[in-house]
């Protein structure tokens, strides 16, 4: 029986050779190779500025603290996510102000969020943190325009968002990385491109960029990396507080090797997205995801939903049939209020956020990545396509 995992990387000759030449290099954590891959990572998305960190959740973190967003302050967010989100609100000990999502793109609701700031319930709101679920970006014209007549950061969780891209207003079609204030990725082993763990954060805000780049590394001096190369001195100040955030060469090397093939992995993605689509779309049991006109997606995930009315089987037997056949799966989003710390912590409960659930409660992610072959994708439609049919209603 043909396997077919819920992912696996795509890692090549071009990410070997930049990983032992850094290895072999004589310096193999945080310095040249991270300094080239936040140029060429800047350059990728047209950002002024890009930071590259250890992971996404730190560059989340580090977002809030450069904003001087601490104790008692509120982040609007969706319940729709992985708990890093709104777990380092947590952090700064701020609270994170969860609306319902658009049950269409499962994007955070613009209107949710209108709702949430004149509810008066909200007093100490300083931002907001969308995430491009999937791969889909927000709106952000009409993101931004709330921030502005609110007078609210925007801190873009883009961790599906690598290569994303909307058409904003007097720009045309712009890539994600440069529409607000600060916009934090993820090179997670299962994201559209990978360093094993990374993360990067881009903003077209100098002071900005540096407070975090000091932040990022103890409140080191910038360039404190460079205190054991020749060019060094031992003497480094502590100017703020700091954490240790920094990303290593040896990550660094894959990420740019990786990000030389973004735009083939994302349009294979994209392919595979069509396939699925095109395979679905006459079953009644099944409903694809839906891409917003003027959206360019980039598929880090394919959210399939099943229709309960057409099925005698519920998403979670779907799921373990899709393994007894050899198709990993995954479900995204557990909704965060629905989880034990966001209801002990915040007060939240199952039920608050309608849209959220009714959408856990019939989705499924089928494997969409760059290193599947047509055969396997053939695999996954024909099996789920199977399951559909043998417990149709
Ligand atoms: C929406 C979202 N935000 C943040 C993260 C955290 O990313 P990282 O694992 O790079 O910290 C993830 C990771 O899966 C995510 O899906």
């Amino acid at each position: 029986m043909r396997q077919v995992p819920f992912h696996r990387p795509f890692i090549g000759p071009e990410e070997e050779a930049e990983v032992i030449d850094t290895l072999r290099s004589g310096w193999i954590t945080t310095g040249p190779k991270v300094k080239r891959f936040e140029r060429e990572f800047a350059e990728y998305v047209g950002a002024r500025r890009a930071l590259a960190v250890a992971h996404c959740t730190g560059a989340l973190h580090l977002a809030l603290f450069g904003l001087n967003i601490g104790p008692g302050d509120e982040v609007i967010t969706t319940p729709f996510t992985f708990t890093a989100t709104a777990e380092v609100m947590g952090y700064q000990g701020a609270r994170p102000v969860f609306v319902d999502i658009d049950p269409v793109t499962f994007n955070i609701d613009p209107v949710r969020i209108e709702e949430a700031l004149a509810s008066g319930r909200h007093k100490q709101v300083k931002a907001l943190m969308p995430v491009h679920f999937a791969g889909q970006a927000c709106d952000m014209d009409r993101l931004r325009a709330i921030a502005r007549r609110h007078s609210l950061k925007i801190i873009e969780d883009a961790a599906h968002a690598v290569g994303s891209a909307r058409e904003i207003e007097g720009r045309g079609m712009v890539r994600i990385g440069t529409l607000s204030d600060l916009t934090c990725f993820s090179f997670y082993a299962t994201k559209n491109i990978t360093t094993a763990e990374g993360g990067m954060i881009t903003t077209e805000d100098d002071a900005l960029a540096e407070r975090i780049a000091v932040a990022s590394l103890h409140g080191m001096d910038r360039d404190a990396w460079k205190r054991y190369d020749s060019s060094g001195s031992w003497y480094y100040e502590i100017h703020d507080t700091g954490f240790k955030y920094n990303l290593s060469d040896v990550h660094a090397a894959i990420g740019l090797a990786q990000l030389k093939r973004s735009d083939e992995f994302m349009r294979r993605r994209a392919a595979i997205a069509r396939t699925y689509n095109e395979a679905f779309a006459a079953d009644s049991a099944l409903e694809t995801p839906v891409t917003e006109p003027g959206v360019e997606h980039a598929w880090h995930l394919y959210v399939l939903r099943l229709r309960p009315e057409h099925l005698r089987i519920d998403r979670n037997r779907f799921v373990e049939l899709l393994r007894a056949k050899g198709v990993g799966t995954s479900v995204h989003c557990i909704p965060l209020h629905t989880m034990h710390v966001y209801q002990e912590r915040y007060g939240y409960r199952a039920g608050d956020f309608p849209v959220a659930e009714e959408v856990f409660s019939r989705c499924l992610s089928l494997p969409i990545y760059p290193a599947m072959s047509p055969e396997d994708v053939s695999y996954v439609c024909e099996t789920v396509l199977a399951l559909a049919r043998e417990h149709r209603r």
